[in-house]
């Protein structure tokens, strides 16, 4: 199915994960992508490996973003899809938590996607609108005593996105946003965090969590279906919505 050929779109965090099972599902619907990260090694291989382009992206620095959309705007002339995955996950208690941590945390999750939407909003308008995704979290839904730092992130995210939706539309931008909220799938992200833990806080941790996932833990292409759907015209009547894409998470 090729009709996202008149499509640009880019993907921060796209060297890993959820981000790079969502630029392989625009390529092959079609789409121009450009994948953004701070892994600039691995983000240039799987690029050159999918057809997508890389650029270096730290979603906290403005600059960055800048770069990026000029860059976007030089080679492809427009930019009508961002998908804000780009994140960090980190686990700690209100003992454990460090104020360093909760504070880049927040720039990472929260300040990134803002800078996101915020630099892309005009070029996107110009392009005729588009759709931004924003990747928050269960966790900005429900929580754990563990995830103090990434559900106020992706809390933030959550809300955010609902701002950013009503403000866009009422300037007339063209430009839907919506935020989706996956359970547990099988990227670095989780393990990465966990490693934080001794093994007995970990094992605790994942049983509590991860371990109560109805339908188990998602592949990421499981995620990527949905936030493909979100920024295709399949949704084009969705802005400031929140998806669940959790395996029955939520449910329970
Ligand atoms: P991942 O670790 O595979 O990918 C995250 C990517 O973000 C990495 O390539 C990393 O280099 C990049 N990144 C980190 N800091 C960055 C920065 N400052 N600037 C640019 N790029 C940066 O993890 P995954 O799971 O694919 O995560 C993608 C998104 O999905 C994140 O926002 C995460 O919070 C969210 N999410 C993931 C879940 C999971 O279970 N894996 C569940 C719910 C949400």
């Amino acid at each position: 199915m090729n009709d996202m050929n008149d499509q640009v779109a880019l993907i921060s965090g796209g060297a890993s994960g959820i981000g790079l099972a969502t630029a392989k599902k625009l390529i092959a619907r079609g789409a121009s992508v450009w994948i953004g990260d701070i892994q600039d090694a691995q983000g240039e291989t799987v690029a050159a490996d999918i057809g997508a382009h890389y650029l270096h992206l730290d979603v906290t620095q403005e600059s960055d973003w800048i770069s990026a959309v000029d860059r976007i705007k030089d080679q492809a002339g427009k930019l009508t899809q961002v998908v804000n995955n780009a994140g960090i996950a980190s686990l700690g208690n209100l003992e454990t938590v460090t104020t360093e941590v909760f504070t880049k945390t927040l720039q990472v999750n929260l300040v990134g996607v803002f800078l996101g939407c915020k630099v892309a909003a005009p070029l996107m308008t110009q392009s005729g609108g588009g759709s931004i995704v924003n990747v928050s979290s269960i966790f900005g839904m429900v929580s754990d005593q563990y995830v103090i730092a990434y559900s106020a992130s992706k809390g933030g995210v959550r809300a955010m996105t609902k701002a950013i939706a009503l403000d866009l539309n009422a300037r007339a931008t063209g430009i839907r946003v919506n935020s989706i909220h996956p359970g547990f799938a099988d990227t670095p992200l989780v393990g990465d965090a966990l490693a934080e833990f001794d093994a007995g806080e970990a094992e605790a941790f994942a049983l509590r969590t991860v371990g109560k996932t109805p339908m188990g833990v998602a592949d990421p292409e499981q995620i990527a279906r949905a936030i493909v759907f979100l920024l295709s015209e399949d949704s084009n009547y969705m802005t400031g919505s929140e998806l669940v894409v959790d395996g029955g998470y939520t449910a329970v």
